[in-house]
């Protein structure tokens, strides 16, 4: 008997389940394998190479979240030696002066008149502005809260034409590839009423540009990293004290988001790494043959829920 013979007679001995079967059996596992690496490519594999915009915003925040744990981690030993604040920070009395029911009802209705007049405006005049007025409005978005007082933010205001123009070339020429490769249709759709477009004339037409900017982080005078906790939030809701500044000073607004501008603009005003782009305003006055879309505000029972 030789080699071959006996390993056969051994298997079918032995194993007699494998020796009927081994034509399945083989396959099966080929099949197995063939399957795992099919699904591991698949989940490694990038998904469209233009992802939509929503994606790119998606992914960039969740890297700097992603980024702001990381970071959090690292500093922790070094917030419990020396905080950011003084450990011994004076506390004073609250200046307060309480206003009666009716005043309070009095200013909040009056408030609420003023906001409702406050629209997004997309054609600008040119006529000037005293800079004055701009630093009083950055000032009041200043005074906004942020997490442990770490006042993350940046106000860029460019008045310069030049600067304005090379703003307007990098928004324009990313618009442009957003519209007509990135948002998609139903996106461009929802856009149609609002007459946008990826030409933004505003950019050089509004006498001045507030570009703010989040840190990420910033350095304690002893050169250790500061941790901006909630520097997404804080922003945000400076933001939204900007944008009434603007409208209480006589002024109009164009809240816009440059998608995937952010890094180009950031270079461009030599703002730092910590810091990313999260708005774009354009402020001044309006055209005098500005429109506004006929919109109108969800009614108080579709805003509020009352327990
Ligand atoms: C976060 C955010 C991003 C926006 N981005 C743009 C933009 O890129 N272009 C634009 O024309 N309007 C933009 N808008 C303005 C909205 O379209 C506008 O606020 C909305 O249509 C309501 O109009 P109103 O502000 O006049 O009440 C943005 C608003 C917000 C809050």
């Amino acid at each position: 008997m030789n080699l071959e013979d006996m390993t056969l007679s051994f298997i079918s001995e032995h194993m007699p389940f494998f020796f009927e079967y081994w034509p399945f059996i083989i396959t099966g596992i080929v099949c197995l394998l063939a399957a795992v690496v099919l699904f591991k490519t698949a989940l490694e594999t990038p998904g469209d190479e233009c992802l939509p915009p929503e994606q790119d915003m998606f992914d960039e925040l969740n890297e700097l979240d992603e980024m702001d744990e990381d970071e959090s981690e690292k500093n922790q030993e070094d917030e419990s030696v020396v905080p950011a604040l003084p450990v011994d920070l004076k506390h004073i009395p609250f200046e307060f002066s309480r206003m009666s029911h009716e005043e309070s009802v009095k200013k909040s209705k009056e408030f609420l008149d003023m906001m409702s007049k406050r629209r997004t405006v997309r054609f600008f005049s040119t006529d000037p502005v005293p800079v004055e007025i701009l630093k009083n409005i950055i000032m009041t978005a200043g005074t906004s809260p942020s997490g442990a007082h770490t006042e993350p933010w940046t106000y860029v205001l460019v008045s310069n034409p030049e600067i304005k123009q090379k703003i307007r070339d990098i928004v324009e020429n990313e618009e442009r590839i957003n519209y007509e490769r990135r948002m998609g249709d139903v996106w461009v759709t929802d856009l149609k009423p609002l007459k946008t477009d990826w030409e933004k004339e505003y950019l050089t037409t509004a006498p001045y540009l507030i570009l703010v900017f989040k840190q990420l982080y910033s350095f304690k005078e002893n050169g250790m990293k500061k941790m901006h906790y909630y520097n997404e939030m804080s922003v945000a809701i400076a933001a939204g004290i900007l944008l009434t500044a603007i409208h209480y000073a006589g002024l109009v607004s164009l809240t816009s988001t440059p998608l995937n501008c952010g890094p180009a603009i950031r270079v461009l005003l030599e703002r730092p790494q910590n810091e990313k782009l999260t708005l774009l305003l354009p402020v001044g006055y309006p055209a005098d043959d500005a429109t506004v879309p006929d919109l109108s505000r969800k009614p108080i029972e579709e805003i509020l829920v009352e327990i």
